[in-house]
């Protein structure tokens, strides 16, 4: 990835999340603290990014994607508090730092992840965030709702949690991986793609073509990355997929096979982008960043 397009899409997207996390009253502190802390704590801010490109692939200005970006991330950041709860994946550490609930409590997680879905729906609507009109707003409004819940990335953790020990074949893999970690990444370019106020009809499928290829690719490198990075580069516990005998590509096709695949769903990705200019570099950068990543 492009080191400066990503260092200052991180830092916009941080400035506008920075925003969001005053609390209205002393009593509602640490609820706030918790929010804060379990977003603004160093992600990689891909899902943003992934915004910011698909808004400026189609001639929009990257600030156009402010409110797309920031719930994006916020979804994104409720979905890893819960993930990592005990009732769950049951993890220490993330982003090099304690999990919600290790740092507060895990009533306190389970509201602050709660908090932080609701969030995310603000800052869509947010007018200090994007100057999107109303019918644009009720587009993304549906599309994130979608994504997020029970037929997209809620679905996903569900099938996951269901498939503890079970061997699952490709396709119900694929299934899972789609729903719990491409839904999300697939509605960030979609978002990013309407906050441009120019997506077409041809240009958006093109761009969800895209999309899903390296919303799979995401979640497959984060399988291989589980088996072969260590925790201090990963910021969160390595090998916890093996000790829970998660259903995990590297457990599926073997190390090497599952490499070649994230490689192939790149090259899809990048096939499905034929039809764009120059403007869609950063989004051709991030889906070969994606399967290069160390973490
Ligand atoms: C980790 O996501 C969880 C998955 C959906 C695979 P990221 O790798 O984007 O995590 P952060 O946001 O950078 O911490
Ligand atoms: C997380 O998948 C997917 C969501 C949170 C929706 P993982 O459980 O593989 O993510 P990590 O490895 O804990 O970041
Ligand atoms: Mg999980
Ligand atoms: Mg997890
Ligand atoms: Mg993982």
């Amino acid at each position: 990835m492009i080191a400066a397009y990503s260092a200052s899409s991180q830092a916009r997207v941080n400035a506008a999340l920075e925003t969001l996390f005053t609390a209205p009253s002393p009593e509602l502190a640490r609820l706030y603290e918790a929010m804060r802390y379990s977003v603004m704590n160093g992600g990689k801010r891909v899902r943003p990014l992934l915004a910011y490109a698909a808004c400026e692939a189609l001639g929009g200005k990257p600030e156009q994607a402010n409110g797309a970006a920031c719930a994006v991330e916020l979804i994104h950041a409720y979905s890893l508090v819960h993930d990592d709860l005990p009732a769950m994946d049951d993890d220490d550490l993330r982003r090099g730092q304690p999990t919600t609930h290790k740092k507060f409590d895990e009533a306190c997680a389970i509201l602050a992840g709660d908090g932080l879905q609701s969030l995310a729906f603000s800052a869509l609507l947010d007018p200090r965030l994007s100057s999107s009109d109303a019918e644009i707003r009720l587009q993304m409004v549906s599309a994130l709702a979608l994504a997020a819940g029970p037929a997209g990335m809620v679905g996903g953790q569900a099938i996951d949690l269901g498939s503890v020990g079970l061997k699952l074949d490709q396709k119900a893999l694929e299934y899972m991986h789609r729903h719990k970690t491409g839904a999300l990444i697939e509605v960030s370019v979609k978002l990013g793609a309407l906050a441009s106020g120019r997506a077409e009809e041809d240009e958006l499928k093109y761009l969800q073509t895209y999309a899903q290829a390296i919303g799979l690719a995401f979640q497959v490198q984060d399988d291989i990355l589980d088996v072969e990075s260590d925790t201090a580069t990963l910021g969160k516990r390595q090998g916890a997929d093996i000790a829970r005998d998660k259903p995990t590509y590297p457990a599926l096709l073997g190390l090497e096979a599952a490499k070649a695949y994230a490689l192939e769903l790149r090259d899809q990705a990048l096939h499905a982008l034929r039809p764009f200019d120059a403007a869609a570099e950063p989004l051709r950068d991030l889906a070969r960043y994606i399967v290069d990543r160390r973490s």
